[in-house]
């Protein structure tokens, strides 16, 4: 199966280089919040995912293993699941072993290495699954492989990733996972929820500094891949809670009023002055539920845990009736 050609990415080197230079023109310095996943920043990103401060993975882990009876009566017998964004794929197992006799499995990443070892493993772990990942960015339009078994599709978007997009591509994104299963299809999506600002900060500037490290690791990338000389000892990590958004901000803020450049464009920082890098927000299951409905869904389950700093939601279209 593997040997499959996967659908193929664009070199996006251009796309990284035009990214940063239109965003560190801004008022407000941005840098869209998908380069910070090179193969560094996923590692370190997994580093993070381990730590006690960061409590999402934990505890949507958690509610997975929980629920595994419920998922199975949620998605049914034979289901096909499809995971955007598939990462190291620690959850997928759990899903598919809870799903009775899983057909398929199409993983979706644009990192590489991630995308087929996950595949791989679970290609091994479960025999004659139907496995076929698919090597793009899950926000881009895409179909799904057209020689795919016939089955009830599941979309699966786990980790409040859906955290990172806004309204708009929220709502774009679950539209087109909504086309990608069909009209009986469904979906289960993992999303972190509105909490104490405290614990929220925490879980974005850890003890141990590795968000830290993962945050100025974007720019260690644009230096090397960009040609940039950014000083990374002249900015600092600060994670922010954004209000009005409801949400955590990543930033890069510059400790001293400095000039770097890339190649031949150069950019000031005054002293104090940031990069956005990221944004994650939190929802409510009210919040969720009518981002949900705009985009065709409606909330047919939600799993929490017990401290409700997470939700599991099990999405079905709104046009299907029962
Ligand atoms: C993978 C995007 C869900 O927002 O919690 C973790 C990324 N950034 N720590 C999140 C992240 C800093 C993570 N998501």
């Amino acid at each position: 199966m593997l040997d499959m050609p996967a659908t193929r990415l664009l070199s996006d080197h251009n796309r990284f280089r035009s990214d940063v230079v239109e965003g560190l023109s801004r008022d407000q310095k941005t840098i869209p919040c998908r380069w910070l996943y090179d193969e560094r920043g996923s590692d370190l990103f997994e580093e993070i995912t381990r730590l006690e401060d960061y409590y999402p993975t934990r505890t949507e882990t958690a509610i997975l293993r929980a629920r595994q009876r419920e998922l199975r009566q949620f998605t049914g017998a034979g289901s096909i699941l499809i995971e955007y964004g598939a990462g190291a794929g620690v959850k997928t197992e759990l899903v598919l072993d809870a799903l009775a006799e899983p057909q398929g499995y199409v993983p979706i990443d644009i990192a590489h290495e991630y995308l087929f070892q996950t595949a791989h493993r679970m290609e091994r772990r479960f025999r004659s699954l139907w496995v076929r990942p698919v090597e793009r960015d899950f926000m881009s339009a895409f179909e799904m492989p057209t020689d795919m078994p016939a089955g009830r599709r599941v979309g699966f978007f786990p980790g409040s990733t859906i955290g990172n997009l806004n309204a708009a591509d929220a709502e774009g994104f679950l539209s087109q996972m909504l086309r990608h299963v069909g009209p009986d299809g469904a979906a289960i999506v993992g999303v972190d929820l509105v909490k104490e600002v405290e614990t929220l900060l925490r879980a974005y500037d850890d003890s141990e500094g590795v968000t830290a490290r993962f945050n100025l690791n974007l720019l260690a990338r644009i230096n090397h891949e960009l040609g940039g000389d950014f000083r990374l000892d002249r900015f600092q990590h600060v994670a922010r809670w954004n209000d009005a958004e409801r949400s955590v901000e990543m930033h890069l803020l510059s400790l001293t009023d400095q000039w770097a450049s890339i190649g031949q464009r150069r950019f000031h920082f005054h002293e104090g002055e940031t990069i956005h890098t990221e944004s994650s927000r939190k929802y409510d299951r009210e919040g969720f539920g009518a981002l949900a409905e705009r985009a065709g869904w409606r909330v047919s389950r939600a799993w929490e845990d017990n401290k409700r700093m997470f939700c599991v939601f099990g999405l079905s279209p709104r046009a299907r009736r029962g």
